[in-house]
């Protein structure tokens, strides 16, 4: 179905003209969850699944936006005044052209077929893919340069302002700089970034729970409020601190007495989970698979416990992946309340983990189980030949 040649069959009948497409990948998180918003440090991977945009040129200045998932079309004109949020699928590209608007960039008319692969509401970040796979359209079609962390940032800005989910910039960031077989390392305050190698002898296991628990974007960003919360405690003692990357460990304990005992739990997993990204990094850079594997499961408790944004579908699912053989580390990944698991598997057991845990989590919940089984892919691009299509 999908593909570039035949999303620009599809494009091409409808709008008559041939099209040039692009894609922007999803993502998966090895680790560092609900870091970004802090300031702090995260380790995603881009996956093979893609938003695809088919765009061409308009002689006026509307943004015809037809989506495949959602058998719908909408058409709006371009400039600040008239891009309105409607509630629905399409805010998430009108939202990014809003926003390129707003950041002073001209945009020409277009019009763009969507579709999307991403599967949606599984915590792999099927907005973001849109976002970018649009923002990488819409400036191209307009002959505008922009750098590829500008373009994370606009994308970003546009779910924040035009969405109003106040999402950090982990999604985007990974959909435009993800490269193959490598995990990125991200400072969220600098936006300075490392890529890390992963190993041929593992594969990223993906275990998608099939829900989405409804308080998923209103816990988010009360999370986010959660957090900012501790930053003003603490900062009556500590001045410096801006975020809570700006806070240790110890720091932490000594001024509890200044938190909420929620706002001491939020704080508590984000300065724990900002070492367990950094000293993960050097055990994948020694190939210390096992030690690896050890902090995602640190991680995934910290998170169930102390952040509280787990759910009986993913702890099922995590409890059933440490009964298989070949698994360094386990935990849920993306924002939570639903959504999937990230496992590291060895390569070898890869294919029988996801059978069984598949199996056994749709006997224990009636809920079917979708696996992948992936290695990271590449960032988004304009696809330029058939043959890097699938
Ligand atoms: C969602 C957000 C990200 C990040 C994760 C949690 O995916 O979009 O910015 O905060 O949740 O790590």
């Amino acid at each position: 179905m999908s593909g570039e040649q035949s999303i620009a069959e599809r494009f091409r009948a409808k709008f008559g003209v041939k099209p040039h497409v692009y894609r922007a990948p999803g993502r998966v998180n090895l680790i560092g969850e609900h870091t970004d918003y802090n300031d702090g440090f995260v380790m995603p991977a881009a996956i093979g699944f893609y938003c695809w945009v088919a765009a061409g040129p308009r002689k006026d200045r509307k943004l015809v936006i037809s989506s495949e998932e959602f058998l719908e079309q909408i058409e709006t004109e371009l400039g600040k005044e008239s891009l309105q949020r409607s509630g629905s699928w399409s805010d998430y590209s009108v939202g990014v052209a809003a926003q390129l608007e707003k950041e002073g960039f001209e945009l020409s008319g277009a019009n763009l077929l969507i579709h999307g692969e991403v599967p949606i509401g599984a915590g792999l970040s099927s907005s973001a893919s849109i976002e970018v796979a649009t923002c990488i359209a819409l400036a191209e079609e307009s002959g505008l340069s922009i750098d590829r962390t500008r373009l994370a940032r606009i994308c970003q800005q546009a779910e924040n302002e035009f969405v109003g989910m106040r999402c950090g910039i982990m999604d985007q960031f990974i959909s435009l700089h993800g490269r193959t077989n490598h995990a990125l390392m991200l400072d969220c305050r600098s936006l300075e970034f490392e890529l890390v190698p992963i190993p041929e002898s593992v594969r990223l296991v993906i275990c998608n729970t099939g829900v989405k628990h409804k308080l998923a974007g209103g816990e988010y960003n009360r999370r986010r409020e959660e957090c900012e919360e501790a930053v003003r405690s603490l900062a009556k003692a500590l001045p410096n601190v801006r975020a809570l990357r700006d806070v240790n460990r110890e720091q932490l304990e000594k001024h509890r007495g200044l938190l909420s005992e929620v706002a001491y739990k939020r704080a508590l997993h984000i300065v724990t989970e900002n070492k367990r990204v950094l000293k993960g990094m050097e055990a994948l850079r020694r190939g210390d698979l096992l030690q690896f594997g050890g902090y995602m499961a640190d991680s995934y408790v910290s998170l169930r416990d102390m952040f509280e944004v787990s759910c009986a579908e993913l702890d099922l699912m995590v409890e059933l992946a440490n009964r298989e053989r070949g698994v360094y580390g386990a935990r849920m990944t993306g924002g939570g309340f639903g959504g999937a698991t990230i496992n590291l598997v060895d390569a070898h057991c890869a294919a029988g983990f996801a059978e069984n845990v598949s199996k056994a989590y749709q006997e224990k919940t009636g809920i079917a189980c979708a696996t992948y089984v992936c290695m990271p892919g590449e960032g988004a691009s304009r696809v330029e030949s058939a043959e890097e299509a699938r």
